[in-house]
């Protein structure tokens, strides 16, 4: 959590030169991502956009009747974004033949209520299995072959080696998105689009067996991946090096010859697949309107091998490499965050430049201060799964972090990363460090109490709270906002420019419209006499301090 060295900002600022993210708006001023050195923003109407979302449940929005009164309960919980699905099946019930009412009542429904959407397209597959393609593409396997096993039997999963598979998809897909332009273009309600839902092959076989695949098996590692990985070597993931390294990184002949005769190079090979067929499904979908779009990912959730614990070639981060060597119209590579460890998975999808977004994850007050962690990373968004019907006191304990992130959007989105903190809590921390401007913040969540009802200060209420987290931003020299629940923060010299330093003064405030409003002044017991910051556990809450040098 220290902040990054200066080296690897150079090398993200000059890999994000080189991604795929538009650099200039687009002439119909649709949403679109924005990169300037390390940071990725999403632009929506001319302004960046911090996603406060919530991922509803995937039936929800097949309903118009189950709908009407989760529109208005989302808007009051304070998301300003929900991603919901749209299927396949939903869209086109016969081939060529198009339905797109339940799109228009989600777009009409989330409009109504100052609601953004980002819809999820189910279409060749959801989870690993293909469940919500069309029975006319379910139903006829000689023209839809699917994933077979060793043994040549069919699984319940579309091929991602044949065409006819990825072209229908694709055409489905293209029809989607020309009428969200049609229906949307002007109004900016869609923001981005997922494509498919965590890919790869769920069972037992780490690779498909039908006789597509198995001619490709056989075929050269294709140019584009070879010359991706020699080219960024020294930067590619641990886990995928440690596969090339055992055949001495060889880097010309077959799948088996490159990678191995393994589990784990028959994932490459899959991962390389999906990413070209979701690639081109995207491509296709662009061609009709140039939305922002990813994937994401069933991130491995236990060691072992592939096809047990992920599905085998979805975007986990041992072959995220080989994903963003295949993919140049899909824009971010996103993880599906459940494990407690959202600080390792986060900083793993940190990579090559690809732009940071949580698309699922947990709610409630952990999802709350993992919230808080992941907006002073540089997410583009956040967004627990299943919000509709979630317990009220879930989202209302994340609701409080995204009301304090809502207030500071305009300053996160306008400051170098490199300016920004962030730490969270995890099972056994008891603190935690990081350097900014001339300073070591030395973070403690341990002591830190939730309030009384006595009102005592933060070091001496009642039950100790396991959540904590701070989001700090270096405004100024000697100047500081944090955003934090759960901490108390010291200051310590960290330069040979300061000898000593102490706080001057704490504020603590809110953000109206990006300006400063000041509360209560907090120089007393509040900072235990300007010691130390501190943050109660239950409530998110924003403070601005200043130091001082001096001898
Ligand atoms: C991850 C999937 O992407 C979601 O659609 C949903 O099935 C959840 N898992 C369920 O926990």
């Amino acid at each position: 959590m220290f902040k990054r060295g200066i080296l690897l900002d150079f090398l993200l600022a000059a890999l994000a030169a080189s991604t795929t993210a538009s650099a200039t708006p687009p002439a119909d001023g649709a949403p679109h991502l924005e990169r300037s050195g390390a940071n990725t923003r999403l632009i929506v109407d001319g302004k960046p956009y911090l996603i406060l979302g919530g991922e509803l449940r995937n039936s929800s929005t097949s309903s118009f009747d189950y709908m009407r009164p989760i529109w208005p309960q989302m808007a009051a919980e304070k998301f300003n974004t929900l991603l919901a699905p749209t299927t396949w099946e939903q869209v086109e019930p016969q081939e060529g033949k198009f339905d797109f009412s339940l799109v228009d009542a989600a777009i009409t429904g989330a409009r109504e209520n100052n609601l953004h959407l980002i819809f999820l397209w189910f279409g060749s597959w959801k989870n690993g299995i293909s469940s919500y393609e069309p029975v006319w593409v379910k139903s006829n396997m000689k023209r839809f072959p699917r994933v077979q096993d060793a043994e040549g039997t069919n699984l319940e999963i579309l091929s991602a080696f044949d065409n006819a598979n990825r072209d229908s998809d694709a055409r489905a897909y293209a029809a989607l998105m020309k009428h969200i332009r049609e229906f949307d273009g002007t109004k900016h309600t869609v923001l981005m689009m997922q494509v498919e839902n965590e890919s790869g092959i769920l069972g037992d076989t780490a690779r498909d067996h039908s006789p597509e695949a198995e001619a490709a098996w056989k075929k050269p590692v294709p140019e584009a991946l070879l010359t991706f990985l020699a080219k960024n070597k020294a930067l590619l993931q641990p886990e995928f090096l440690d596969v090339w390294a055992r055949t001495g990184y060889k880097n010309k002949g077959t799948w088996a010859e490159v990678f191995g005769n393994s589990q784990r190079a028959e994932e490459i090979f899959e991962a390389w697949q999906y990413s070209q067929y979701i690639d081109a499904v995207a491509g296709a979908g662009k061609a009709e309107y140039a939305i922002p779009m990813y994937v994401n990912t069933w991130i491995t959730q236990y060691t072992g091998e592939p096809g047990g614990e992920h599905p085998s070639g979805g975007s986990v981060s041992r072959v995220l490499d080989v994903w963003l060597a295949g993919i140049s119209h899909l824009d971010i590579v996103a993880p599906d965050i459940y494990l407690p460890d959202l600080r390792g998975v986060l900083a793993s999808y940190d990579h090559l430049g690809n732009p940071l977004f949580i698309p699922e994850t947990r709610n409630g007050a952990a999802g709350g201060a993992n919230a808080l962690y992941a907006f002073g990373q540089g997410v583009i968004g956040f967004s627990p799964f299943a919000v509709d019907q979630a317990a009220e006191s879930e989202n209302v304990a994340l609701g409080a972090v995204y009301r304090v992130i809502d207030q500071l959007t305009p300053l996160l989105t306008t400051t170098d990363r490199t300016k920004i903190a962030s730490v969270v809590r995890q099972e056994g921390d008891a603190k935690a460090a990081v350097e900014l401007d001339d300073y070591l913040l030395r973070i403690q969540y341990e002591g830190v109490t939730v309030r009384g009802a006595g009102g005592g200060t933060a070091t001496n209420g009642a039950a100790t709270t396991p959540f904590g987290a701070a989001l700090i931003i270096n405004t100024a020299p000697d100047e500081f906002i944090v955003a934090a629940e759960g901490v108390t923060i010291n200051f310590l010299p960290n330069s040979n420019r300061v000898r000593q330093v102490s706080i001057m003064s704490v504020e603590e405030g809110i953000f109206s419209n990006g300006v400063w409003v000041p509360g209560r002044r907090l120089n007393g017991d509040e900072t235990n006499s300007n010691d130390h910051l501190i943050f109660r556990g239950d409530m998110p809450t924003i403070q601005k301090v200043k130091l001082y040098r001096h001898d």
